[in-house]
């Protein structure tokens, strides 16, 4: 079964850290992809591992965010919410209802989710670090004032006006 969705260059943000992430990401999902025919338990282990991963995904992101001047409350932040909540809740079905079907449709879904998200917030977020020096290594910002005194709860995508 093909990938529902494989990495290209037009995902890659030129930030090191996020691009191998997505990188992953994408392996990730595609692995949950081919394991659909399969046995359950085997697709089951698949979901639960891109939801693993998901979670450091997200909260890299989020900690990123917050430590350059978004609020803890921003539309980018909160997407991630969403996402990971119907992730997870996908995987509680399958697991104790044996109801594979959330997390079929969710493969599918998140294989249409993630350039849009990738292109738009996330691009937004890199855009941003580079704008105000982030040292993902150190976590530091090279210039405070550069982050603003005021708390970013947009995210400068396209699908925000903030
Ligand atoms: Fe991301
Ligand atoms: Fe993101």
């Amino acid at each position: 079964m093909n990938a529902p969705l494989t990495w290209s260059e037009q995902f890659a943000l030129q930030q090191p850290q996020m691009d191998t992430t997505h990188q992953e990401f994408v392996a990730l999902l595609a692995d949950a992809h081919a394991a659909l025919d399969g046995p359950a338990d085997a697709l089951l282990q698949r979901w639960d591992t891109l939801v693993e991963h998901t979670v450091a995904h997200f909260a890299q992101e989020d900690r990123w965010m917050a430590a350059t001047g978004f609020a803890s409350e921003n539309c980018h932040s909160f997407q991630h919410q969403a996402v990971l909540q119907v992730m997870v809740e996908c995987g509680r079905r399958a697991r104790e209802e044996a109801d594979f079907e959330p997390l079929r449709i969710a493969v599918g879904e998140l294989a249409i989710w993630f350039p849009q998200h990738a292109q738009m917030m996330d691009a937004s977020l890199a855009e941003h670090l580079l704008r105000v020096g982030f040292d993902p290594v150190t976590g530091q910002v090279r210039d405070t004032a550069l982050a603003g005194t005021t708390p970013i709860t947009g995210c400068g995508g396209g699908s925000c006006s903030t």
